[in-house]
């Protein structure tokens, strides 16, 4: 359940601006939540992952907006401080109105905040959404709801014309409102100097260790991935218990040891 002493966007703004990292899980049920809550995650996001790690899918697609207001709802019961994003998956957010309502529910099953993959016309759909009084989060780089027209889970933005794109990418994004980004599976350059070039706490996935904070998918940190990414760490083998793992997570993100040079692209 979030709280009074719940962490907010202004606290999260603030780490980056105090240059301290952000530790940030994908969770989906309450129990899971409750160790990651204790351990000290920051922010924990019920992410559309969960059609590939829950559901057994194959990718994201095919999610569905009560799926994760579900397992939202879920999440948010074990939470006493960390911040709850809520994912939205795809096809949610083609239009301005389709994305306010989809927003609506999520925020409602207790998401403070809304999270959306891609640029281009997603930003004045963002922009749409902030002046509303959403909270949003984008989504760039690999955008795992695009595997079919990216043709597979690659790593983006290795061309500079690429680079430079999405560092616009996320300027825009600061601009249409956005407070926070992640950005998945880009050369650890490319995510020092997206960090840089936002106010906007830059949470990373496979985008190297300058980012102002990271994600993992929770099977995956906890050796359960059916494949293991290179930006992949499992931190089960050294934690005699679940919560021993959130909490190694956490100390090796703030203290800057994950992630290392071999998960970096
Ligand atoms: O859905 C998800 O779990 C995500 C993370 C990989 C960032 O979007």
């Amino acid at each position: 359940m979030t709280t009074s002493s719940a962490l907010n966007i202004n606290q999260l703004i603030q780490m980056k601006q105090d240059r301290e990292k952000i530790a940030m899980l994908t969770c989906y049920d309450a129990t899971f939540a409750r160790a990651m809550d204790r351990a000290g995650v920051d922010i924990i996001l019920v992410g559309d992952s969960l059609g590939m790690v829950i559901q057994g899918r194959e990718s994201t697609v095919g999610v569905s907006v009560e799926d994760i207001a579900y397992h939202t709802s879920c999440v948010a019961k074990g939470l006493e401080r960390s911040f709850l994003l809520a994912d939205m998956p795809f096809g949610s957010f083609y239009s301005e109105s389709v994305a306010m309502e989809n927003a609506v529910k999520l925020l409602s099953a207790g998401g403070a905040m809304v999270k959306l993959e891609g640029a281009g016309p997603m930003i004045e759909i963002v922009d749409y959404l902030t002046s509303r009084g959403v909270p949003v989060c984008g989504h760039l780089g690999l955008t795992p709801q695009s595997v079919h027209q990216l043709g597979g889970f690659k790593v983006q933005a290795r061309e500079a014309a690429d680079a430079r794109q999405l560092v616009e990418d996320a300027v825009s994004m600061q601009q249409a409102g956005a407070q926070m980004l992640v950005v998945e599976c880009v050369p650890a350059p490319l995510g020092k100097e997206v960090s840089a070039s936002v106010d906007i706490p830059l949470i990373g996935i496979g985008a190297g260790s300058d980012c102002d904070g990271q994600v993992l998918v929770m099977h995956d940190m906890l050796g359960l991935g059916e494949w293991m990414p290179k930006f992949v760490a499992d931190f089960m083998p050294h934690s005699e218990t679940i919560q021993g793992a959130f909490e190694a997570y956490v100390l090796a993100v703030r203290e800057g040891r994950f992630p290392g040079r071999e998960h970096e692209y």
